[in-house]
Protein backbone atom coordinates (compact mmCIF):
# COMPACT_ATOMS: atom_id res chain seq x y z
CA UNK A 1 0.00 0.00 0.00
CA UNK A 2 2.06 2.73 -1.44
CA UNK A 3 0.19 5.76 -3.08
CA UNK A 4 -1.57 8.52 -2.25
CA UNK A 5 -5.00 6.95 -4.53
CA UNK A 6 -4.49 4.14 -2.32
CA UNK A 7 -3.67 1.72 -5.42
CA UNK A 8 -0.80 -1.02 -4.26
CA UNK A 9 2.24 -2.62 -5.71
CA UNK A 10 0.71 -4.88 -8.07
CA UNK A 11 3.60 -7.94 -6.80
CA UNK A 12 2.63 -7.92 -3.43
CA UNK A 13 -1.27 -7.82 -4.24
CA UNK A 14 -3.01 -7.65 -0.31
CA UNK A 15 -5.97 -10.10 -0.26
CA UNK A 16 -8.98 -8.76 1.05
CA UNK A 17 -12.08 -10.80 1.68
CA UNK A 18 -14.93 -8.82 1.43
CA UNK A 19 -18.29 -10.72 3.18
CA UNK A 20 -21.42 -9.77 2.07
CA UNK A 21 -24.25 -9.95 4.38
CA UNK A 22 -28.34 -10.26 3.52
CA UNK A 23 -29.29 -6.21 3.59
CA UNK A 24 -30.10 -4.15 1.22
CA UNK A 25 -27.25 -2.41 0.80
CA UNK A 26 -25.14 -5.29 -0.60
CA UNK A 27 -25.51 -3.46 -4.21
CA UNK A 28 -23.07 -0.54 -2.62
CA UNK A 29 -20.99 -3.68 -1.82
CA UNK A 30 -20.67 -3.84 -5.42
CA UNK A 31 -18.82 -0.36 -5.78
CA UNK A 32 -16.67 -1.01 -2.73
CA UNK A 33 -15.75 -4.29 -4.01
CA UNK A 34 -14.93 -2.49 -7.68
CA UNK A 35 -12.76 0.27 -6.05
CA UNK A 36 -10.75 -2.35 -4.34
CA UNK A 37 -9.88 -4.33 -7.16
CA UNK A 38 -9.43 -1.55 -9.44
CA UNK A 39 -6.69 -0.35 -6.47
CA UNK A 40 -5.03 -3.34 -7.07
CA UNK A 41 -5.98 -5.67 -3.96
CA UNK A 42 -7.13 -8.87 -4.51
CA UNK A 43 -10.55 -9.86 -3.70
CA UNK A 44 -12.80 -12.79 -2.57
CA UNK A 45 -16.50 -12.44 -2.16
CA UNK A 46 -17.85 -14.20 0.74
CA UNK A 47 -21.48 -13.65 0.86
CA UNK A 48 -23.92 -15.23 2.54
CA UNK A 49 -26.94 -16.81 1.75
CA UNK A 50 -29.16 -13.95 1.91
CA UNK A 51 -26.92 -11.54 0.68
CA UNK A 52 -27.64 -13.56 -2.83
CA UNK A 53 -31.09 -12.48 -2.77
CA UNK A 54 -30.29 -8.99 -3.19
CA UNK A 55 -27.18 -9.60 -5.19
CA UNK A 56 -26.56 -12.53 -7.18
CA UNK A 57 -23.29 -14.35 -6.90
CA UNK A 58 -22.42 -14.00 -11.03
CA UNK A 59 -22.45 -10.32 -10.38
CA UNK A 60 -19.75 -10.53 -7.30
CA UNK A 61 -17.31 -13.32 -9.31
CA UNK A 62 -17.14 -11.46 -12.95
CA UNK A 63 -16.60 -8.41 -10.58
CA UNK A 64 -13.97 -10.15 -8.61
CA UNK A 65 -12.14 -12.64 -11.12
CA UNK A 66 -13.07 -15.39 -8.14
CA UNK A 67 -15.20 -18.38 -7.31
CA UNK A 68 -18.21 -17.21 -5.29
CA UNK A 69 -19.39 -19.82 -2.41
CA UNK A 70 -21.84 -18.90 0.64
CA UNK A 71 -21.35 -22.60 2.55
CA UNK A 72 -18.72 -24.95 3.47
CA UNK A 73 -19.39 -27.67 1.25
CA UNK A 74 -17.76 -26.22 -1.90
CA UNK A 75 -14.16 -27.50 -3.22
CA UNK A 76 -13.95 -28.84 -0.01
CA UNK A 77 -10.27 -30.52 -0.74
CA UNK A 78 -8.85 -26.75 -0.75
CA UNK A 79 -10.61 -26.28 2.74
CA UNK A 80 -11.83 -23.14 1.81
CA UNK A 81 -13.57 -22.58 5.33
CA UNK A 82 -9.86 -22.24 6.93
CA UNK A 83 -8.16 -20.89 4.34
CA UNK A 84 -10.03 -17.92 2.89
CA UNK A 85 -9.62 -16.63 6.22
CA UNK A 86 -6.03 -17.85 7.14
CA UNK A 87 -4.57 -16.12 4.07
CA UNK A 88 -6.62 -12.77 3.99
CA UNK A 89 -4.87 -9.80 4.73
CA UNK A 90 -8.40 -8.08 5.80
CA UNK A 91 -11.77 -8.72 6.00
CA UNK A 92 -14.59 -6.10 5.34
CA UNK A 93 -17.99 -7.28 5.98
CA UNK A 94 -19.83 -4.35 4.41
CA UNK A 95 -23.18 -4.45 4.50
CA UNK A 96 -22.88 -5.90 8.30
CA UNK A 97 -26.50 -6.70 9.42
CA UNK A 98 -27.53 -7.07 12.94
CA UNK A 99 -27.60 -10.92 12.63
CA UNK A 100 -24.20 -11.24 11.18
CA UNK A 101 -23.04 -8.74 14.06
CA UNK A 102 -24.61 -11.17 16.58
CA UNK A 103 -23.23 -14.51 14.85
CA UNK A 104 -19.64 -13.04 14.81
CA UNK A 105 -20.23 -11.68 18.40
CA UNK A 106 -20.67 -14.82 19.58
CA UNK A 107 -18.79 -16.72 17.18
CA UNK A 108 -21.21 -18.83 15.30
CA UNK A 109 -19.65 -20.68 11.87
CA UNK A 110 -22.46 -22.22 10.20
CA UNK A 111 -21.39 -20.79 6.95
CA UNK A 112 -18.43 -19.82 5.30
CA UNK A 113 -18.21 -16.29 5.96
CA UNK A 114 -18.85 -16.64 9.49
CA UNK A 115 -16.17 -19.42 9.64
CA UNK A 116 -13.79 -16.93 7.71
CA UNK A 117 -14.24 -14.73 10.56
CA UNK A 118 -13.05 -17.16 12.98
CA UNK A 119 -10.13 -18.43 11.23
CA UNK A 120 -9.22 -14.63 10.27
CA UNK A 121 -5.86 -13.00 12.06
CA UNK A 122 -5.87 -9.65 10.12
CA UNK A 123 -7.81 -6.61 11.21
CA UNK A 124 -11.49 -7.08 11.01
CA UNK A 125 -13.75 -4.07 9.60
CA UNK A 126 -17.57 -4.49 9.79
CA UNK A 127 -19.79 -1.92 8.06
CA UNK A 128 -22.93 -1.86 9.94
CA UNK A 129 -26.22 -1.01 7.90
CA UNK A 130 -29.68 -1.95 9.58
CA UNK A 131 -32.83 -0.19 10.48
CA UNK A 132 -32.38 2.57 13.38
CA UNK A 133 -34.08 0.59 16.10
CA UNK A 134 -31.78 -2.39 14.96
CA UNK A 135 -29.10 -0.74 15.58
CA UNK A 136 -30.05 1.09 19.19
CA UNK A 137 -32.00 -2.36 20.32
CA UNK A 138 -29.18 -3.31 23.43
CA UNK A 139 -28.70 -6.41 21.70
CA UNK A 140 -27.11 -4.90 18.60
CA UNK A 141 -24.53 -2.46 21.13
CA UNK A 142 -23.59 -5.09 22.98
CA UNK A 143 -22.77 -7.26 20.40
CA UNK A 144 -20.82 -4.31 18.38
CA UNK A 145 -19.42 -3.48 22.01
CA UNK A 146 -18.02 -7.38 22.11
CA UNK A 147 -16.16 -7.04 18.90
CA UNK A 148 -14.62 -3.24 19.22
CA UNK A 149 -13.11 -5.05 22.80
CA UNK A 150 -11.88 -8.04 20.50
CA UNK A 151 -10.36 -5.78 18.14
CA UNK A 152 -12.50 -5.35 15.20
CA UNK A 153 -12.85 -2.07 13.56
CA UNK A 154 -16.47 -1.69 13.87
CA UNK A 155 -17.62 2.10 11.82
CA UNK A 156 -20.79 3.67 13.17
CA UNK A 157 -23.24 3.94 10.26
CA UNK A 158 -24.52 6.68 8.49
CA UNK A 159 -27.61 8.79 9.35
CA UNK A 160 -30.07 9.33 6.32
CA UNK A 161 -32.40 7.59 3.89
CA UNK A 162 -33.41 3.89 4.99
CA UNK A 163 -35.42 1.53 3.15
CA UNK A 164 -38.21 2.65 2.56
CA UNK A 165 -39.75 6.11 4.04
CA UNK A 166 -37.62 6.02 7.36
CA UNK A 167 -34.79 7.82 8.07
CA UNK A 168 -32.45 8.16 10.87
CA UNK A 169 -29.11 6.36 12.13
CA UNK A 170 -27.89 2.56 10.09
CA UNK A 171 -27.23 3.58 6.77
CA UNK A 172 -24.12 1.90 4.90
CA UNK A 173 -21.22 4.53 4.72
CA UNK A 174 -20.61 5.76 1.21
CA UNK A 175 -18.96 2.83 -0.21
CA UNK A 176 -15.69 5.35 -1.03
CA UNK A 177 -15.54 6.22 2.72
CA UNK A 178 -15.41 2.14 3.22
CA UNK A 179 -12.81 1.83 0.82
CA UNK A 180 -10.65 4.66 2.20
CA UNK A 181 -10.78 3.08 6.12
CA UNK A 182 -9.81 -0.62 4.74
CA UNK A 183 -6.91 1.34 2.68
CA UNK A 184 -5.81 3.04 6.47
CA UNK A 185 -6.27 -0.07 8.03
CA UNK A 186 -4.05 -2.54 5.29
CA UNK A 187 -1.64 -0.27 5.57
CA UNK A 188 -1.18 -0.13 9.58
CA UNK A 189 -1.44 -4.15 9.50
CA UNK A 190 -1.79 -6.28 12.51
CA UNK A 191 -1.44 -3.22 14.70
CA UNK A 192 -4.18 -0.95 12.91
CA UNK A 193 -6.92 -1.69 15.91
CA UNK A 194 -5.29 -0.62 18.43
CA UNK A 195 -7.94 1.85 19.67
CA UNK A 196 -10.71 -0.77 19.49
CA UNK A 197 -12.79 -0.60 22.21
CA UNK A 198 -12.14 3.22 22.89
CA UNK A 199 -14.36 6.26 22.79
CA UNK A 200 -12.09 8.93 21.64
CA UNK A 201 -13.59 12.78 20.96
CA UNK A 202 -12.48 15.20 18.51
CA UNK A 203 -13.62 18.60 18.46
CA UNK A 204 -12.74 20.04 14.60
CA UNK A 205 -13.42 23.25 12.86
CA UNK A 206 -13.83 27.39 14.64
CA UNK A 207 -16.56 28.69 16.51
CA UNK A 208 -18.44 31.72 15.34
CA UNK A 209 -19.59 33.85 17.79
CA UNK A 210 -22.82 35.91 16.41
CA UNK A 211 -23.01 39.63 16.71
CA UNK A 212 -26.59 39.86 15.48
CA UNK A 213 -28.67 37.71 13.02
CA UNK A 214 -26.17 38.18 10.17
CA UNK A 215 -22.70 38.79 11.35
CA UNK A 216 -20.14 36.81 13.68
CA UNK A 217 -17.02 36.99 14.85
CA UNK A 218 -14.53 33.46 13.49
CA UNK A 219 -11.79 31.91 12.62
CA UNK A 220 -10.00 30.43 9.58
CA UNK A 221 -9.55 26.93 11.02
CA UNK A 222 -10.45 24.54 8.48
CA UNK A 223 -11.24 21.44 10.32
CA UNK A 224 -8.96 19.25 8.48
CA UNK A 225 -6.49 18.33 11.10
CA UNK A 226 -9.90 17.77 13.31
CA UNK A 227 -11.44 15.37 10.65
CA UNK A 228 -8.07 13.86 9.54
CA UNK A 229 -7.82 12.96 13.63
CA UNK A 230 -11.40 11.30 13.43
CA UNK A 231 -10.76 9.35 10.18
CA UNK A 232 -7.56 7.36 11.47
CA UNK A 233 -9.19 7.02 15.12
CA UNK A 234 -11.87 5.19 13.43
CA UNK A 235 -9.49 3.23 11.11
CA UNK A 236 -7.88 2.33 14.44
CA UNK A 237 -11.02 0.78 15.98
CA UNK A 238 -12.12 3.63 17.88
CA UNK A 239 -15.52 4.94 18.01
CA UNK A 240 -15.17 8.30 17.34
CA UNK A 241 -17.65 11.34 18.23
CA UNK A 242 -16.62 14.60 16.04
CA UNK A 243 -17.90 17.75 17.67
CA UNK A 244 -17.80 19.77 14.60
CA UNK A 245 -18.33 23.41 14.45
CA UNK A 246 -18.54 25.42 10.97
CA UNK A 247 -16.09 23.10 8.96
CA UNK A 248 -19.23 22.91 6.32
CA UNK A 249 -17.25 19.76 5.28
CA UNK A 250 -19.42 16.78 4.51
CA UNK A 251 -19.51 13.94 7.97
CA UNK A 252 -16.23 11.96 7.39
CA UNK A 253 -17.58 7.78 7.52
CA UNK A 254 -17.76 5.83 10.34
CA UNK A 255 -17.45 7.98 12.94
CA UNK A 256 -20.55 9.77 15.50
CA UNK A 257 -20.93 13.81 14.97
CA UNK A 258 -22.36 16.28 16.95
CA UNK A 259 -22.74 19.53 14.82
CA UNK A 260 -22.10 22.85 16.80
CA UNK A 261 -21.65 26.92 15.89
CA UNK A 262 -20.45 28.69 19.17
CA UNK A 263 -17.28 28.16 22.42
CA UNK A 264 -20.37 27.62 24.75
CA UNK A 265 -21.88 24.83 22.15
CA UNK A 266 -18.57 23.12 21.98
CA UNK A 267 -18.24 23.19 24.89
CA UNK A 268 -21.50 21.50 26.01
CA UNK A 269 -20.96 19.25 23.45
CA UNK A 270 -17.44 18.28 24.40
CA UNK A 271 -18.44 17.87 28.25
CA UNK A 272 -21.15 15.52 27.43
CA UNK A 273 -19.46 13.34 24.92
CA UNK A 274 -16.27 13.26 27.08
CA UNK A 275 -18.15 11.77 30.19
CA UNK A 276 -17.00 7.93 28.70
CA UNK A 277 -14.35 8.80 26.66
CA UNK A 278 -10.76 7.35 26.63
CA UNK A 279 -9.43 10.11 24.95
CA UNK A 280 -10.12 14.11 24.21
CA UNK A 281 -8.56 15.67 21.64
CA UNK A 282 -9.07 19.65 20.94
CA UNK A 283 -8.32 20.55 17.48
CA UNK A 284 -10.94 22.91 16.74
CA UNK A 285 -9.91 26.83 17.47
CA UNK A 286 -12.16 27.72 20.30
CA UNK A 287 -13.05 32.02 20.08
CA UNK A 288 -11.32 33.16 23.10
CA UNK A 289 -14.02 36.14 23.39
CA UNK A 290 -17.42 36.20 22.23
CA UNK A 291 -19.46 39.54 21.93
CA UNK A 292 -21.01 40.61 25.51
CA UNK A 293 -24.48 41.64 23.36
CA UNK A 294 -26.67 39.92 20.42
CA UNK A 295 -28.31 42.13 18.95
CA UNK A 296 -32.04 40.45 18.20
CA UNK A 297 -31.93 42.97 14.59
CA UNK A 298 -29.12 43.62 12.13
CA UNK A 299 -27.14 46.27 13.41
CA UNK A 300 -27.57 49.05 10.53
CA UNK A 301 -24.92 52.14 10.12
CA UNK A 302 -26.73 55.52 10.83
CA UNK A 303 -25.15 59.11 9.21
CA UNK A 304 -23.70 61.01 11.42
CA UNK A 305 -23.66 58.17 14.31
CA UNK A 306 -20.55 56.68 15.44
CA UNK A 307 -19.18 53.23 14.40
CA UNK A 308 -20.49 51.37 17.40
CA UNK A 309 -17.95 49.78 19.78
CA UNK A 310 -18.73 45.69 20.01
CA UNK A 311 -17.53 44.56 24.07
CA UNK A 312 -16.26 41.23 24.43
CA UNK A 313 -16.31 38.52 27.21
CA UNK A 314 -14.51 35.77 27.89
CA UNK A 315 -15.56 32.22 26.64
CA UNK A 316 -14.59 29.12 28.65
CA UNK A 317 -11.79 27.75 28.52
CA UNK A 318 -12.66 23.86 27.68
CA UNK A 319 -9.48 22.52 27.53
CA UNK A 320 -8.57 23.64 30.19
CA UNK A 321 -11.23 23.23 32.44
CA UNK A 322 -11.35 19.29 31.13
CA UNK A 323 -7.54 18.57 32.01
CA UNK A 324 -8.43 20.21 35.77
CA UNK A 325 -11.34 17.67 36.00
CA UNK A 326 -10.97 14.56 33.87
CA UNK A 327 -14.46 12.72 33.18
CA UNK A 328 -12.76 9.56 33.92
CA UNK A 329 -9.30 8.73 35.74
CA UNK A 330 -6.89 8.18 33.40
CA UNK A 331 -8.64 10.07 30.22
CA UNK A 332 -5.88 11.45 28.28
CA UNK A 333 -6.33 14.97 26.98
CA UNK A 334 -4.68 16.92 23.64
CA UNK A 335 -4.71 20.33 23.05
CA UNK A 336 -3.53 22.01 20.13
CA UNK A 337 -1.63 25.50 19.90
CA UNK A 338 -0.40 28.02 17.00
CA UNK A 339 2.24 29.79 17.84
CA UNK A 340 4.05 32.46 15.56
CA UNK A 341 7.71 32.64 17.84
CA UNK A 342 9.46 31.05 20.70
CA UNK A 343 7.16 28.40 19.14
CA UNK A 344 8.34 25.77 21.66
CA UNK A 345 8.97 27.71 24.88
CA UNK A 346 5.64 29.07 24.42
CA UNK A 347 4.17 25.59 23.61
CA UNK A 348 5.97 24.56 27.16
CA UNK A 349 3.86 27.04 28.86
CA UNK A 350 0.40 26.44 27.73
CA UNK A 351 0.88 23.06 27.94
CA UNK A 352 1.69 23.98 31.86
CA UNK A 353 -1.63 26.34 31.80
CA UNK A 354 -4.07 24.28 30.22
CA UNK A 355 -2.83 21.18 32.32
CA UNK A 356 -3.50 18.65 29.12
CA UNK A 357 -1.24 15.82 28.54
CA UNK A 358 -0.01 16.15 24.85
CA UNK A 359 -0.02 19.35 23.21
CA UNK A 360 0.43 19.49 19.74
CA UNK A 361 2.37 22.89 18.32
CA UNK A 362 2.41 24.41 15.29
CA UNK A 363 4.11 27.43 14.04
CA UNK A 364 2.02 29.66 11.94
CA UNK A 365 2.82 32.47 10.12
CA UNK A 366 2.24 34.53 6.83
CA UNK A 367 3.66 31.56 4.91
CA UNK A 368 1.63 28.89 6.46
CA UNK A 369 -1.46 28.80 5.58
CA UNK A 370 -4.82 27.79 7.15
CA UNK A 371 -7.04 25.18 5.29
CA UNK A 372 -3.73 23.18 4.19
CA UNK A 373 -3.45 19.84 3.53
CA UNK A 374 -0.64 19.02 5.00
CA UNK A 375 1.16 20.30 8.41
CA UNK A 376 4.19 20.23 10.55
CA UNK A 377 4.49 20.36 14.47
CA UNK A 378 6.05 19.11 17.50
CA UNK A 379 4.20 17.44 19.88
CA UNK A 380 5.21 18.23 23.53
CA UNK A 381 3.99 15.82 26.46
CA UNK A 382 3.84 16.74 30.19
CA UNK A 383 6.04 14.44 31.10
CA UNK A 384 8.67 16.47 29.07
CA UNK A 385 8.73 14.56 25.56
CA UNK A 386 9.00 16.44 22.39
CA UNK A 387 7.72 14.44 19.24
CA UNK A 388 8.98 16.52 16.05
CA UNK A 389 6.19 15.83 13.24
CA UNK A 390 7.78 16.81 9.78
CA UNK A 391 6.01 18.60 7.15
CA UNK A 392 3.98 15.78 5.90
CA UNK A 393 -0.55 15.13 5.54
CA UNK A 394 -2.59 15.66 8.15
CA UNK A 395 -3.45 12.02 8.15
CA UNK A 396 0.54 11.85 9.13
CA UNK A 397 0.10 13.98 12.24
CA UNK A 398 -3.01 12.54 13.37
CA UNK A 399 -1.58 8.82 13.39
CA UNK A 400 1.18 10.55 15.31
CA UNK A 401 -0.93 11.83 17.93
CA UNK A 402 -2.67 8.84 17.95
CA UNK A 403 0.68 6.94 18.62
CA UNK A 404 1.36 8.76 21.46
CA UNK A 405 -2.04 8.83 22.93
CA UNK A 406 -2.45 5.06 22.88
CA UNK A 407 0.50 3.96 25.53
CA UNK A 408 -0.64 6.32 27.60
CA UNK A 409 -4.51 4.98 27.73
CA UNK A 410 -5.51 3.37 31.67
N1 LIG B 1 -9.19 26.05 23.62
C1 LIG B 1 -10.30 25.77 24.39
N2 LIG B 1 -11.13 26.76 24.81
C2 LIG B 1 -10.87 28.04 24.52
C3 LIG B 1 -9.74 28.36 23.74
C4 LIG B 1 -8.92 27.36 23.31
O1 LIG B 1 -10.54 24.59 24.68
N3 LIG B 1 -11.69 28.98 24.93
C5 LIG B 1 -8.29 24.98 23.21
C6 LIG B 1 -8.13 24.77 21.73
O2 LIG B 1 -9.05 23.82 21.24
C7 LIG B 1 -6.70 24.27 21.62
C8 LIG B 1 -5.98 24.95 22.76
O3 LIG B 1 -7.01 25.32 23.67
O4 LIG B 1 -6.62 22.89 21.84
C9 LIG B 1 -5.14 26.12 22.36
O5 LIG B 1 -5.81 27.26 22.33
P1 LIG B 1 -5.13 28.71 22.25
O6 LIG B 1 -6.18 29.58 21.68
O7 LIG B 1 -3.83 28.67 21.56
O8 LIG B 1 -4.84 28.97 23.75
P2 LIG B 1 -4.89 30.30 24.46
O9 LIG B 1 -4.89 30.00 25.91
O10 LIG B 1 -5.99 31.10 23.88
O11 LIG B 1 -3.47 30.89 24.07
P3 LIG B 1 -3.04 32.37 23.75
O12 LIG B 1 -2.47 32.78 25.02
O13 LIG B 1 -2.05 32.16 22.65
O14 LIG B 1 -4.26 33.10 23.32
Amino acid sequence: MDSVDGSVDAVVRPKVVLGVSGGIAAYKACELLRRLTESGHEVRVVPTASALRFVGAPTWSALSGQPVNTDVWSDVHEVPHVRIGQHADLVVVAPATADMLAKAAHGLADDLLTNTLLTARCPVVFAPAMHTEMWEHPATQENVATLRRRGAVVIEPAVGRLTGVDTGKGRLPDPGEIFEICRRVLARGVEAPDLAGRHVVVSAGGTREPLDPVRYLGNRSSGKQGYALARTAAARGARVTLVEANTGMPDPAGVDVVHVGTAVQLREAVLKAAADADAVVMAAAVADFRPAAYAEGKIKKKDGVEAPVVTLVRNPDILAEISADRARPGQVIVGFAAETDDVLANGRDKLRRKGCDLLVVNEVGEHRTFGAEVNEAVVLSADGGETPVPHGPKEALADTVWDLVVPRLA
